[in-house]
C-alpha cells in the first residue's frame, strides 16, 4: 500500500483526504468524549500541511436520504465537525457548505499552503453510494475538478469496505497513497490475519451469531482458540445439548454452528465456551441469578457471562501472542452485566502487557472499552472502523484498500 511519503514533494500542492467523521452529534456539537474517530485523523491532518500542502477533506455523517440539494439539516451537517476538528487541530477549519459546488469551489481557492478545509457531507450527493459505476465515476471527476487535487490520501478507515466515489472511485483519477490511520489500521489487523504469532485466540461476543458467520468460517482456518460470549453464546450452547431458557437463540443457526464445532474438532481449533450465565427474568431486569450453563432455569435468560467463564477466558487468554476481539460478553451498558466484559477485557490487557498483540475490533467492543473506563493504552491496537475491521478479519479483500495498492 502506498503511503503519504510516496507521493513525494507536497508544497503547494492539494491533497484531497477521505476521512471517516461518522460520530455523534448532538445539539449541534459533537457529543463529548465521541471525538476518537477526529482524534484518530490528526496525524494525516497534521502531517499533510506540514509538508506546505493545502489539504481538502470529504466525510459522511450518518445515512442522509441523499437529496443532492446540500440543504442545510442540523441532522446531517458536517458544520460541527469542523468545529470540533479546528479545536483538535488548533487551527481554523474553512467549512464549505456543499461539495462540488460555489461554496466549495470558493473555499479551496481561499486555501492557502498548510491550511485544512472540510467538504458537506459527501453522502449528500445521491451519486456517493451509488450502485452504477458511471455515477460514482461522474461524482469523482467532479470532486477533483472543484477541488484541483493534485493527490487523492484515504485515510477513513472505517469506510474502506465501501465501493463509494469518495472511498474508491476518487483513487483512481489521482495518483492515491493511504494515510497514516488506514496505513496503522491494515498493518496492525493483518498481524491477525496473516501469519499471526501462536497461539492465535480470539475472542467473539454481540447479539447474534448470524453476524458472525463468515467471520467464524475463516477463523476456523487461522485461529488456535475461539472464545464465544454474548448473546450468541446461546445458540453455541444449544448446539451443544443445553437448555438456555429464554436466552437469545437463533434456532435456525443451530445446524451451522454444530457444523463448526465439528470442523473446529477435525482441525484442533480449540472452541471455549462459556461454563456459567448471569440470568434476568427479563431483558435488562435485575439479576435474578448465577447458574452453570447446565442448570439454567427454563423461565431466565442469560445476559452475561459468569464468573467461572470470566476467569476460564483470562485463562485461556494468559498464554496467547496474538488476540482479536470482536462483541462484548453481556450487556455491558447495564452495570449489573458487565463483569463478563470487564474480565476479558482485563484478559486481553493483562496478555497484552505479557507481550501478545491485541486489536480490537471498532464498534460496541471499542464502546465498552471506554464506558467501563478500561485503560486503552492496554491494548496494542483499537480500531476505528466496526464493519472495515470486520470484513478485513474476515479475510476479505476491501475495495478502499486494494485500490491503493495498484
Ligand atoms: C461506520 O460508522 O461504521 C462508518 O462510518 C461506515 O458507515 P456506514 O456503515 O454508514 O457506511
Amino acid at each position: 500500500m502506498k503511503t503519504i511519503e510516496s507521493l513525494g514533494d507536497l508544497t503547494g500542492k492539494t491533497v484531497l483526504v477521505r476521512s471517516d467523521f461518522n460520530v455523534k452529534v448532538k445539539d449541534g456539537v459533537v457529543a463529548p468524549g465521541n471525538d476518537g474517530r477526529l482524534v484518530a485523523a490528526l496525524p494525516t491532518l497534521n502531517k499533510l500541511p506540514a509538508g506546505g500542502a493545502r489539504v481538502v477533506v470529504t466525510a459522511h455523517l450518518g445515512r442522509p436520504a441523499p437529496s443532492g440539494t446540500f440543504t442545510p439539516d442540523p441532522a446531517f451537517t458536517l458544520a460541527p465537525v469542523a468545529e470540533r476538528l479546528s479545536e483538535l487541530l488548533g487551527k481554523p477549519v474553512a467549512f464549505a457548505t456543499d461539495l462540488t459546488g460555489e461554496s466549495a469551489k470558493a473555499t479551496v481557492a481561499a486555501l492557502g499552503p498548510g491550511e485544512v478545509a472540510l467538504l458537506e457531507n459527501v453522502r449528500m450527493d445521491p451519486r456517493e453510494t451509488s450502485k452504477v459505476d458511471a455515477d460514482r465515476e461522474a461524482e469523482a471527476a467532479e470532486l477533483i475538478a472543484a477541488t484541483g487535487a493534485d493527490f487523492f490520501v484515504s485515510d477513513g478507515f472505517g469506510v474502506v469496505h465501501r465501493k463509494q466515489a469518495s472511498v474508491y472511485d476518487v483513487a483512481r483519477l489521482v495518483p492515491a497513497a493511504a494515510g497514516d490511520l488506514v496505513f496503522k489500521e491494515v498493518d496492525s489487523l493483518s498481524k491477525a490475519t496473516t501469519n499471526p504469532a501462536r497461539p492465535y485466540a480470539v475472542v467473539l461476543g454481540g447479539a447474534k451469531v448470524s453476524d458472525k458467520l463468515p467471520l467464524i468460517a475463516n477463523l476456523l482456518n487461522v485461529a488456535d482458540r475461539i472464545l464465544i460470549g454474548g448473546g450468541m453464546m446461546f445458540t453455541f450452547l444449544k448446539a451443544q445439548g443445553h437448555e438456555v431458557g429464554k436466552s437469545l437463540l437463533e434456532a435456525d443457526q443451530i445446524e451451522t454452528v454444530k457444523g463448526y464445532l465439528a470442523t473446529a474438532a477435525e482441525k484442533g481449533v480449540e472452541f471455549v465456551l462459556p461454563v456459567d450465565v448471569v440470568t434476568a427474568a427479563e431483558f435488562n431486569g435485575p439479576v435474578a441469578g448465577t447458574y452453570d450453563v447446565a442448570d439454567m432455569p427454563s423461565g431466565e435468560m442469560g445476559l452475561d457471562i459468569g464468573p467461572k467463564s470470566g476467569a476460564l477466558f483470562a485463562a485461556k487468554l494468559a498464554d496467547a501472542k496474538t488476540i482479536a476481539w470482536n462483541g462484548p460478553m453481556g450487556v455491558f451498558e447495564n452495570g449489573d452485566y458487565a463483569a463478563g466484559t470487564k474480565a476479558v477485557a482485563q484478559g486481553i490487557i493483562d496478555a497484552t502487557a505479557a507481550g501478545a498483540f491485541s486489536v480490537v475490533g471498532g464498534g460496541d467492543s471499542a464502546t465498552a472499552i471506554k464506558v467501563l473506563g478500561l485503560d486503552e493504552a492496554g491494548f496494542s491496537h483499537i480500531s476505528t472502523g466496526g464493519g472495515a475491521s470486520l470484513e478485513l478479519l474476515e479475510g476479505k479483500v476491501l475495495p478502499g484498500i486494494s485500490v491503493l495498492e495498484g
